[in-house]
This record gives C-alpha cells, sequence and structure tokens, in this order.
C-alpha cells in the first residue's frame, strides 16, 4: 500500500511517502517566519501551509519516484493543533482524496508523534509507557495496543517544550527554544544552580513547570556574568531541572506499569540530555527514541500510522472536522 501522509498541526508544513511500512520520502518545511516574532502566528501559519502545500507534496512524490495515482490512500492530521492550521491541511487533503477517489484517514497528531517509534524499531512491542513531550503536551501513557491508551499523568500548566521556548526567550536565545537552549547548554555545569522540579515529593505522575519559569525570572533579574556565574552553567542547571522531572516521572511510571518498554515521544525528545539520563537512569528498561528527523513535526509519522490504521480495519471517510482540542482518550 502506498499512503501520502499531511502533517499541518502548527508551523511545519509536511508530506511524506509510506509504503508498507517504509517512508519513502519525508519533506518538512519548517516556518522560519515566526522566529522574528518569538512564536507561532496562527494565521501567518495557515498562509504559509496554503502556499507551500502542493509544492511540498510534489516534492514527496517526486522524492519517492510515485504519482499521485499510484496513491492507494492519504492520511492527514486533524487534531490537536491550531484551528486554521489544521484547515488548511484537512481542506487540502479531502480536496485531493476526493480526486483521486481514495480513502481518507483523519489521524490524531500525539498519537502520530508515539507511532514514529515504530520507525525507529519496528520490533517494538505493546505494551509500552511513552513519555510525550512536546511544545503543547507533556504527558504519560500507558500504551497497551493500538486504541487502547492510558493516560497516566501530565502537566499542570505548561508543558516540556514551552518550558524550553520560555527559558530561551528569557535567556535572550531564538524559537524554537529547545534546540537554542541544548546548544547553549553545552559545556555547562548541569550542578551548578538548583531550579525547582515540580511535584516531586508525592509519587505524582503529574508535572509542573511554571514554577520554574518564574524562578529563573527572579534568578535572571539579579544575575550578571562573571568569572564565577557563567551563563552556560545557568542554561545547562536549567535544561537539568526539565530533563530530570521528565526522567523521574517515567521512571514512576514504568515501575508503576511493571513495563519493560519506555519510548520518548514529541519534539523535545530530541534533547540529547533527555536521551543520555533516561538510558542512564533506566539501565534495565528497553528506551526508545524515534530518529531526530522523526522527534519534531513531520508527515512520516502521520503516513506511518495511516497505514496501520487502514491495516487495523478503519476505512476512510470525508465526514470528519479539524478539532484543535484533540485528545487520546
Ligand atoms: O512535537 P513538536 O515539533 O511540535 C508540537 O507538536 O508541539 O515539538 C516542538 C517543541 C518545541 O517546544 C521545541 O522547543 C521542542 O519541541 N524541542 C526541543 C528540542 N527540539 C525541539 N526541546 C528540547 N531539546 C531539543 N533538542
Ligand atoms: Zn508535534
Amino acid at each position: 500500500m502506498i499512503i501520502l501522509g499531511i502533517e499541518t498541526s502548527c508551523d511545519e508544513t509536511a508530506a511524506a511517502i509510506c509504503k508498507n511500512g517504509r517512508i519513502l520520502s519525508s519533506i518538512v518545511s519548517s516556518q522560519s517566519i515566526h522566529s522574528q516574532y518569538g512564536g507561532v502566528v496562527p494565521e501567518i501559519a495557515s498562509r504559509e501551509h496554503e502556499r507551500l502545500l502542493n509544492l511540498i507534496v510534489h516534492n514527496a512524490l517526486n522524492e519517492a519516484g510515485t504519482n499521485l495515482t499510484d496513491l492507494n490512500a492519504i492520511s492527514v492530521t486533524h487534531g490537536p493543533g491550531l484551528a486554521g492550521a489544521l484547515l488548511t491541511g484537512v481542506t487540502f487533503a479531502k480536496g485531493l482524496a476526493l480526486g483521486l477517489d481514495i480513502p481518507l484517514i483523519p489521524i490524531n497528531h500525539l498519537e502520530a508523534h508515539i507511532y514514529a517509534n515504530f520507525l525507529a524499531d519496528s520490533s517494538l512491542k505493546y505494551p509500552f509507557v511513552c513519555l510525550l513531550v512536546s511544545g503543547g503536551h507533556t504527558q504519560l501513557w500507558h500504551v497497551k495496543k493500538m486504541n487502547h491508551y492510558i493516560l497516566l499523568g501530565e502537566t499542570r500548566d505548561d508543558a516540556a517544550g514551552e518550558a524550553f521556548d520560555k527559558g530561551a526567550r528569557i535567556f535572550g536565545l531564538g524559537y524554537p527554544g529547545g534546540p537554542a537552549i541544548e546548544q547553549a547548554a553545552k559545556g555547562g555545569n548541569p550542578c551548578t544552580y538548583s531550579f525547582p522540579r515540580g511535584l516531586m515529593n508525592d509519587d505524582s505522575l503529574e508535572f509542573s513547570f511554571s514554577g520554574l519559569k518564574t524562578s529563573l525570572l527572579y534568578f535572571m533579574d539579579d544575575y550578571r556574568e562573571s568569572q564565577t556565574m557563567k551563563i552556560q552553567d545557568v542554561i545547562a542547571s536549567y535544561q537539568e531541572a526539565i530533563v530530570e522531572s521528565l526522567v523521574e516521572k517515567m521512571r514512576r511510571a514504568i515501575h508503576i506499569t511493571k513495563t519493560d518498554t519506555g519510548v520518548i515521544a514529541g519534539g523535545v525528545a530530541a534533547n540529547e540530555r533527555l536521551r543520555e539520563c533516561l538510558s542512564e537512569s533506566l539501565p534495565n528498561i528497553r528506551i526508545l527514541f524515534p530518529d531526530l528527523t522523526y522527534c519534531t513535526d513531520n508527515a512520516a509519522m502521520v503516513g506511518y500510522l495511516g497505514e496501520q490504521k487502514i491495516n487495523s480495519g478503519m476505512v476512510g471517510t470525508l465526514e470528519f472536522d479539524v478539532k484543535p482540542n484533540l485528545s487520546m482518550s
């Protein structure tokens, strides 16, 4: 089966071709225009998707050596995400599916992030725990099998990606903040300053990052660079607080569910320090990470999950809307 995946939930315009579980092409255009505003401007994101979609789909087909007429199905992200951005992708996909008379599969963006781990290792078996860490979500899922997901915990306030993005803004680094912080923290000592880790004292599987951000704001008010106070130490310490919270909750989730496999999904899964700390803290657990290109938003995961849905009996439909607040449970 050859399936075209389309992703436009935020500021990445992406298309990919998946054939029998293998990715033949994956094209992602990141809208760099938002960096001058310090965050994603929804209106601009929608317009950029509209401008780019045709070309990105064309490039994905070309790179895969396929034509529109080779497609057996299309899958498209219909939530969660920015309403206008989702609508551009869904409208485009509906038109194409109707014109080609092939099934269209609506995809949950969060679920697609989780399934990117099957692209990293096709031998991944259910059940497993997934730490889903993106710009808008921080959740722990017990993934029992397809469509059977139990939410173990989530953030009470900011998402981990948001903590990176807001921290980067305070440090005067660019957007998106995660890669900028990771880069700037290199060579810094993560143990220099102790920023707060939220909700660590009880058995909670929930997260909280808003106190961390406030604490950084106060810290930077009084901060003056000197021989003894280096900014990369501050940045590394801030990153460490986020990473430690994530690792500790993942450790608890693995322990509680008695699972032997943990996977990470979403943009923050690209963070090297998080990968390193998870592997070190859970030496007897199989920990999987998607390839770096499949951590942040992409359409390969959408195409792949679309194919899995069809294989599990889902039929195509044109009768669906965008769902900006779509959840997995
Ligand atoms: O999954 P994603 O691409 O989009 C959403 O669905 O939200 O995640 C984007 C988030 C941003 O907050 C970005 O700062 C963060 O992922 N991110 C990272 C890294 N790369 C992206 N955070 C930490 N370290 C990274 N290397
Ligand atoms: Zn995402």
